[in-house]
């Protein structure tokens, strides 16, 4: 285990180690899956029924792990930190309930898809937003072993 204890994350380790680092590989995932949504909705009824349930799911999975890590921690700190953090706990929010009216709508109808456009715009002006104004708060407020810390409680809570 010694030489194990001796590796450093780096060029070879793939896995996120900051807070920082996992919400923008989790931001990746997301966007990616709301395009690839967009790019079968049209076509494809059935993939978009099991693409949807996935890309629901992660969604709501990613918020949840973000405010019982990052946010949980992030409004102790500085004034600005609680705003944004406030601010960004009440996207989610609008996007719960953009979801739950989803819910009641068939995947087949067009407010459905319409819906579905309104939830792709609004969660990519949030990922935006906590990527300019959130992330670079992070690196202000918290230390790095603080940052590494989170990481691993987002896992942990979006397992
Ligand atoms: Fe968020
Ligand atoms: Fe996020």
């Amino acid at each position: 285990m010694a030489t194990k204890a001796m590796e450093r994350p780096g060029k070879d380790d793939k896995k996120a180690d900051t807070i920082v680092e996992v919400i923008v590989e989790e931001h990746a995932k997301l966007r990616s899956l709301f395009d690839r949504l967009e790019a079968i909705v049209e076509q494809d009824r059935d993939g978009r029924r099991s693409l949807w349930a996935e890309t629901r799911k992660e969604l709501l999975a990613h918020h949840e792990a973000e405010e019982e890590s990052l946010f949980d921690t992030l409004v102790q700190t500085s004034k600005d930190a609680r705003h944004e953090s406030l601010h960004a706990i009440s996207e989610h929010g609008e996007h719960k309930k953009l979801i739950e009216q989803m819910e009641d709508l068939s995947p087949d109808a067009d407010d459905w898809e319409e819906k579905l456009a309104e939830l792709r715009h609004d969660v990519f002006h949030h990922l935006e937003e906590e990527e300019e104004d959130v992330l670079p708060i992070v690196a202000e407020v918290l230390s790095k072993d603080e940052a590494r810390t989170l990481a691993a409680k987002y896992r942990e809570v979006h397992s």
